[in-house]
């Protein structure tokens, strides 16, 4: 009877402890708190303040609509510039462009990147338009940041500072 009384008050021990949690249930090392490969940035909670800099998003609604869209791209346009257009720059949006853009939107900026020719509905758009081209620059930070309804966000790819550059670099390089 002792012996059984001393099991029980191990048994019990032990379910508290991390090996009778652990073992044999628990052996997903994967599925932990920290941010994967491809994996983006918890979303900031509304109204929180970044400490070090950066930046906040308000979440987009999933649903919604194209001119919602466009609305706040076009609310953008006052966003101003702050990386001057210098070799130098434009040198960097070169590099970042053939990282993150090309895929889809082709060396030349005409939407016939690889991954781009896979796109059924609606293509990557031809850079060198004046539908890009006339766009305010804010705009274009809003597009890079926040994406499109087919093209993904690259706020997490790029940050604040690349992505003027690789605005820098479609402005100065591709167009008529
Ligand atoms: C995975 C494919 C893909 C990648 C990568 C991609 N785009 Fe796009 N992009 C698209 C598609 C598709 C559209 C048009 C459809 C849409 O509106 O979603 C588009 C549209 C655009 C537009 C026009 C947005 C508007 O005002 O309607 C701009 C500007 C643009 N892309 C720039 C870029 C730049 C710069 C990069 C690199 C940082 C990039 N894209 C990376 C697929 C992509």
């Amino acid at each position: 009877m002792r012996h059984i009384a001393s099991l029980v008050v191990i048994l019990l021990l032990l379910a508290y402890t991390s090996i009778a949690w652990s073992f044999p249930w628990n052996k997903d090392f994967v599925d932990q708190l920290a941010i994967k490969a491809q994996e983006t940035l918890t979303p900031a909670e509304p109204d929180s303040v970044p400490i070090e800099g950066g930046e906040t998003l308000p979440t987009l609604p999933a649903d919604i609509s194209e001119e919602e869209m466009d609305a706040l791209k076009d609310t953008a346009a006052s966003i101003p510039n702050p990386i001057p257009v210098t070799a130098e720059s434009v040198a960097r949006g070169a590099e970042l462009y053939t990282m993150t853009c090309v895929v889809c939107h082709g060396t030349e900026g005409l939407g016939d990147g690889p991954v781009g020719l896979f796109f059924d509905t609606k293509s990557p758009v031809d850079l060198n338009e004046d539908y890009t081209q006339d766009q305010a620059d804010g705009s274009l930070f809003f597009t890079l940041t926040r994406g499109r309804a087919l093209m993904p966000f690259y706020r997490d790819a790029l940050n604040i500072e690349e992505r003027w550059h690789v605005i820098n670099y479609v402005k100065s390089e591709f167009g008529p």
